[in-house]
């Protein structure tokens, strides 16, 4: 099939790329001259694994390239997927003008049937204001399709070449069929593709991730809970996650849910709720809890300081939201490096990706590490704040070595307890014994 995929940032990226990999054509589009240029060049703009070999291999089969004129993009297109942003505007909703403008410029090319399909996370009922916007600047046929993306950033690729589930929400009988067939090679394991109504595909994408966000949140609860009973977060999780109804996964605790997605899709939700007088009670609670778990680190610092950090200096292993990304945006690193700055701390920090949009953002206000290691000197404690394998199993006598005193505060519980008393650590972790 002949597709346009609007807008190059990650979904859209990921979105083309995975798509020219069964066969497509896949034309991208962006306004953005110079990272077109670069992606012509060859120049991948995000890390994200297992993309690369996959962007060089379909742009030298000629099946994926990139332009920044639209009329070029979707003139044999017959699916046009839009992958543009929708951030939070100022009242907490999602900002739709860049999908709306974009559906206008689309309408006035249109030459013929094409259906335009929403990747990006986008309010219920946005098909219909897209459709509204269409049909005001055309006469001729179209289908607009809510086709939300579940792709988690780091494992991007595979998500979307063995997805969980497909859901396609559409009542234009043509557009379910072209869509049912080029979702086809993606689903031969059996998972299911689902189809609906265009609203509530737009809702299951706000339910999925803010039932995860609020999975996150109940676990930050419960080993805060712990921490002042006396259990262990950690055997709490495997004590219940067994249990099938819950599951094993996303219920790790730590210090809050971060990212381009949750964040902003729990808040778009609960405006949503708000804007339909609807008092959706538990997503407030959702929000409340992560601004209080991305502060706990610092809390906890401030309890074993006795409330004065001022001179303090802290090494920071993590500064990306997660690992295997370099993406910062909503990273808890930034609201700890925020805290320890006002409070008269010094920082340096080291990451294996997210270190130069960091340096991007507060430049020389922390310094920054070559590896791992060159940032301990002099340190008073270690902050572990992203899970980063290579933070899993360090060598502890260096760490002992260049910190000033042996103490390590793990935001994300990387390192077992007892081998920590028996390093003679001080070591405060998340929902368990100190
Ligand atoms: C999330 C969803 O998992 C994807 O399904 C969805 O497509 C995507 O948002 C999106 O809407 O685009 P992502 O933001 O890449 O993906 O990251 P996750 O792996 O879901 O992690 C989100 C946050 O939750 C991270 O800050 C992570 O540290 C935190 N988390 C995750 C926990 O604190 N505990 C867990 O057990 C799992």
């Amino acid at each position: 099939m002949k597709i346009a995929v609007v807008g190059t940032g990650y979904v859209g990226l990921v979105t083309g790329t995975c798509l020219a990999e069964t066969g497509n054509h896949v034309t991208c589009v962006d306004i953005n001259v110079k990272k077109v240029e670069a992606m012509k060049r060859g120049e991948l703009p995000i890390y994200e694994p297992g993309l690369e070999l996959l962007f060089h291999r379909n742009i030298a089969q000629n099946r994926l390239s990139f332009t920044t004129d639209l009329a070029e993009a979707i003139a044999d297109a017959q699916i046009i997927f839009l992958a543009l942003p929708t951030p939070p505007g100022g009242d907490g909703a999602a900002d739709l003008s860049y999908v709306l403008g974009a559906a206008k410029d689309i309408a006035l090319l249109l030459k013929e049937y094409k259906i335009l399909v929403t990747k990006s996370t986008v309010p219920v009922g946005t098909a219909d204001k897209i459709t509204a916007v269409l049909k005001a600047n055309t006469n001729v046929e179209f289908a607009v399709v809510s086709n939300p993306e579940f792709l988690r950033e780091g494992v991007a690729v595979d998500d979307f070449m063995k997805p969980d589930r497909v859901v396609i929400g559409t009542t234009d009988e043509r557009a379910r069929k072209l869509m049912g067939e080029l979702y086809g090679p993606y689903v031969r394991q059996g998972n299911p593709i689902i189809f609906m109504d265009e609203r509530s595909s737009e809702l299951t994408k706000y339910a999925a991730n803010s039932f995860l966000a609020t999975k996150i949140s109940f676990m930050n609860e419960i080993a805060n809970l712990c921490e002042l009973v006396g259990a262990d977060v950690d055997m709490v999780r495997k004590g219940i996650g067994s249990d099938d109804r819950i599951g094993k996964r996303f219920l790790f605790s730590g210090i809050g849910y971060g990212g381009s997605c949750f964040p902003k899709d729990v808040q778009a939700l609960a405006k949503s709720a708000e804007d339909n007088k609807y008092d959706f009670k538990i997503l407030n609670a959702v929000m409340d809890v992560n601004t209080i778990q991305k502060k706990l680190l610092v809390q906890k610092l401030k309890a074993y300081y006795n409330g004065d950090l001022k001179g303090k200096h802290f090494a920071l292993w993590g500064l990306a939201f997660k690992p295997e990304t370099d993406d910062i945006r909503e990273a808890p690193a930034l609201y700890i490096i925020d805290e320890l700055l006002a409070e008269g701390a010094t920082v340096s920090a080291f990451d294996p990706e997210g270190m130069n949009n960091v340096k991007a953002l507060l430049g020389d206000k922390i310094t920054y590490g070559t590896n791992q290691y060159d940032v301990l000197q002099d340190a008073d404690a270690l902050l572990i704040v992203t899970e980063w394998s290579l933070f899993r199993t360090p060598d502890f006598d260096q760490i002992a070595q260049l910190l000033k005193s042996k103490v390590i505060f793990d935001g994300r519980n990387l390192y077992d307890l007892q081998k920590m008393i028996d390093c003679g650590f001080y070591y405060n972790s998340i929902g368990r014994k100190i």
